[in-house]
Order: C-alpha cells, then sequence, then structure tokens
C-alpha cells in the first residue's frame, strides 16, 4: 500500500522505499510529487476548479488544446475532445468515425488494450479483460492479427496486410468499415513492436479503402518512446491521437482525442463530458509539457533508453530465461521463456521474478503472458536507472537459481 512518493521513489505503508520502474503504471512521466506540476495546481486551486466546461470555454483548456495540435503529427486543422481517462479518448474517437463516416465497422488488432469501457472493451484483443463474460459487446468490431516479430505468425509485415485484405468481403464488410485502430507499440501486451515497414503499407492501405487511422498513444505518446508519439517512429501522420495516463503527470485524471479538424466533424452535444479537461488536470498538462520541453526529456528517454536496452541484450546473453529483449525509449520489455528455441511462455518464473524484484525494492510490470515491462519516468537520473538495471538482474539471478 503505498503512502508517499517523490522522483522516481514511493514509500509503502510500513516505511520500505521502492524504487519505481513503471512509473505508477505509465502515468508519471515527471516523476511523483513533481514541484512544478504541485504548485500549478495550488494556484489554480486557490482561483477557479469548475465551472461548465461542456458549454462555456477555460482559458486553460484553450491552451492545452492548442499545444495538442502542436506536439501532434500532421500540419492540418485539428479538433480536441477533452475525457477524463484512455478509455474516455478511445471512446470519443469511437464515436467520431460513426459519426463522420455514417459507416458502423471498426478494425483493431488481436492483443491490444483499449480500455475497460464497453467500446473501448469491444475493441481490445488482449485476452486479460476477459471479454466473453461481458458479452454481448458493442457489434462490428472486427480484430485481425498483430505482426509480433519475435512470436509471428507473420514473417513480414505484407503478410499481415495481405491477411487483413484476404478477409474483406468475407467477415470483414469493407464497404462499411470506419477505421482502424491500433497502439503503435502494445503496451499490456508487453511491449510487442511491429516491424519499422508495418505502419506505412497499414496507412496505405487506409487511405486506399478511405478507412480512417486512429492510434492509441495513451501508454507510448508524450515522449516515452524517445519521439513525442511513438507512430513518428514509423514516420506515419494518424487522422486521430488518443492520450491519456502522463497528460497531467499523475495529478488529475484526463484524456484528450486530438483528431483532423475534417474528421471530427461532429455538431455541439453530439459528445460531452461534465469533468473532462478539468481545470486542475489542465494546468497540471500544460506545465507537465512545459517540463516535457524545457527538460528535453524526449532526447533524454531516447538516450536513457539506449543505455537501458544495451544492458538488457547483455543480460539476456548470460540469461536462459529472456528470450526477447526489446524497446525504444524508456519503454523497455524483456520477455521470458522456458526455452529460447520454443520460446514457451515462462509464466511461473515472470511471476517470481516480479516477485523477487519487490522483495529487493524494485517495482516492474508484467506485460503479455511472460514479460515484463519496464517505463521509468522519463525524469529517472541515469544512475538511478543503473541501480534498477542492477537489481533487476540480481532477481533474475535468484529465480535462475530457484528454477
Ligand atoms: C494503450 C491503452 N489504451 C487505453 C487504456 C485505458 O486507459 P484508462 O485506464 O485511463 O481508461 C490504457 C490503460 O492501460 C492503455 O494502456
Amino acid at each position: 500500500m503505498a503512502t508517499e512518493g517523490w522522483g522516481c521513489y514511493v514509500k509503502d505503508i510500513d516505511g520500505n522505499v521502492l524504487l519505481d520502474l513503471s512509473s505508477g503504471m505509465f502515468v508519471l512521466n515527471y516523476g511523483y510529487s513533481h514541484p512544478r506540476l504541485i504548485r500549478a495546481v495550488e494556484q489554480q486551486l486557490r482561483k477557479l476548479t469548475h465551472f461548465a466546461g461542456t458549454d462555456f470555454y477555460y482559458e486553460a483548456q484553450v491552451e492545452l488544446a492548442e499545444r495538442l495540435v502542436d506536439i501532434t503529427p500532421g500540419k492540418f486543422p485539428k479538433h480536441v475532445y477533452f475525457g477524463n481517462s484512455g478509455a474516455e479518448a478511445v471512446e470519443a474517437a469511437f464515436k467520431c468515425v460513426r459519426w463522420h463516416t455514417r459507416r458502423p465497422h471498426m478494425i483493431s488488432f488481436t492483443g491490444s488494450f483499449h480500455g475497460r469501457t464497453f467500446g473501448a472493451m469491444s475493441l481490445s484483443g488482449a485476452p486479460t479483460l476477459r471479454r466473453e463474460h461481458f458479452a454481448p459487446l458493442v457489434p462490428e468490431v472486427s480484430l485481425v492479427q498483430f505482426p509480433d516479430p519475435y512470436r509471428g505468425p507473420f514473417k513480414s509485415s505484407s503478410e499481415c496486410i495481405e491477411h487483413i485484405r484476404n478477409r474483406l468481403g468475407k467477415d470483414i464488410p469493407e464497404e462499411k468499415v470506419a477505421a482502424v485502430i491500433t497502439e503503435p507499440i502494445q503496451g499490456t501486451a508487453g511491449y510487442v513492436i511491429p516491424p519499422s515497414d508495418f505502419y506505412p503499407m497499414l496507412k496505405e492501405l487506409c487511405e486506399e479503402k478511405g478507412w480512417i487511422f486512429i492510434v492509441d498513444e495513451i501508454q507510448t505518446g508524450l515522449g516515452r518512446s524517445g519521439k513525442m508519439f511513438a507512430i513518428e517512429h514509423w514516420d506515419v501522420v494518424p487522422d486521430i491521437v488518443c492520450v491519456a495516463k502522463a497528460l497531467a503527470g499523475g495529478i488529475a485524471p484526463i484524456g484528450a482525442t486530438i483528431a483532423d479538424a475534417e474528421v471530427m466533424d461532429w455538431e455541439p452535444g453530439a459528445h460531452a463530458s461534465t469533468f473532462g479537461g478539468n481545470l486542475v488536470a489542465c494546468v497540471a498538462a500544460i506545465e507537465g509539457l512545459k517540463i516535457l520541453e524545457e527538460q528535453n526529456l524526449v532526447k533524454r528517454a531516447e538516450e536513457l533508453g539506449e543505455m537501458a536496452l544495451k544492458r538488457l541484450e547483455e543480460m539476456k546473453e548470460d540469461s536462459r530465461l529472456i528470450g526477447d529483449v526489446r524497446g525504444k525509449g524508456l519503454l523497455l520489455a524483456v520477455d521470458l521463456v522456458k526455452d529460447k528455441r520454443t520460446k514457451d511462455f515462462a509464466v511461473k518464473e515472470r511471476e517470481m521474478l516480479v516477485r523477487e524484484s519487490l522483495n529487493r525494492g524494485l517495482i516492474v510490470f508484467r506485460g503479455g503472458k511472460s514479460a515484463i515491462r519496464i517505463a521509468p519516468p522519463l525524469t529517472i537520473g541515469r544512475r538511478e536507472l543503473e541501480l534498477g538495471l542492477d537489481i533487476f538482474e540480481e532477481a533474475l539471478k535468484e529465480v535462475e537459481r530457484k528454477c
């Protein structure tokens, strides 16, 4: 049970101090209790906390919207919708594309996680959601296989695109498709990174068919991958970008859906949320984006990520459990296997490694069936990250000794 936090550290109810390499589940990109975020929020609390953002403007909402328009890929007019979470950002994208196209159908990917509300869950392929227990889901969603370079089944991006094309006119009603949604790098699945030519090919397919291209950057966005948005690694411009999690640095809930203005063309009242883009969250988000820029945190994520990836690759060489190491920026994953040749998921060993790390004062998160995600605050010191990786290696050796 957590009671206090600062920088990369969190204290539990027994007074133990833990080094958090998960950023409080990928939210605290600026670390715990950043003094600048606290100051911004304190000042706002004394001025105004709520009026009626759905029907009137707040200056902070406008400023944040302008900043988001600026930093998201694509130099064209955009509209921004504010909600309170990642799932709400995805719901807004889902409703927006149905409104704009008047078409019902969506294409999403196996292994994807877009949130736990009905629309977002119906768009998700992640088995952890236990979709079958909540049936019936929102209809008109087709899940297609995500290209996973480590576990397959596709050997190339073209095979994946062919797989989509082959389903058109069969179980995917081509002319009824409104949009394709994807996490550029699948988060909950354990940072699965598709091949470098995948998104250009997928975007081309979307353009050919007149489908809207939505990226869910809720876990990957805002500098974490060493680019402002992970989709920039593929040099592809999406029509809609969803952000949440780290946007207000964990100070207050917020989500945003940033869309090409031609696509987000709904009438006032078509969609809204009482607390969406609340003032406290907006000022924290604005201050956070200033920190990101002034402290060059995107570049920093890239550089520290390279160092960490190299270190994890060295660990892989000496380890019989690590089957794959992957990452971009400070978005890193270690995939554990029972056998490097068969790649069988080392489920029990992964649980042991999370536990051994925790026993040594280190927080890392699960991802997929047998991976571990490492995603520290972008403000982490080089030495702190090295220390975290030392502890991780020690825990790994202990698990290998016990198995
Ligand atoms: C990629 C992605 N999309 C959507 C969500 C849902 O966000 P929230 O929990 O804020 O609704 C998450 C949360 O983990 C996520 O990782």
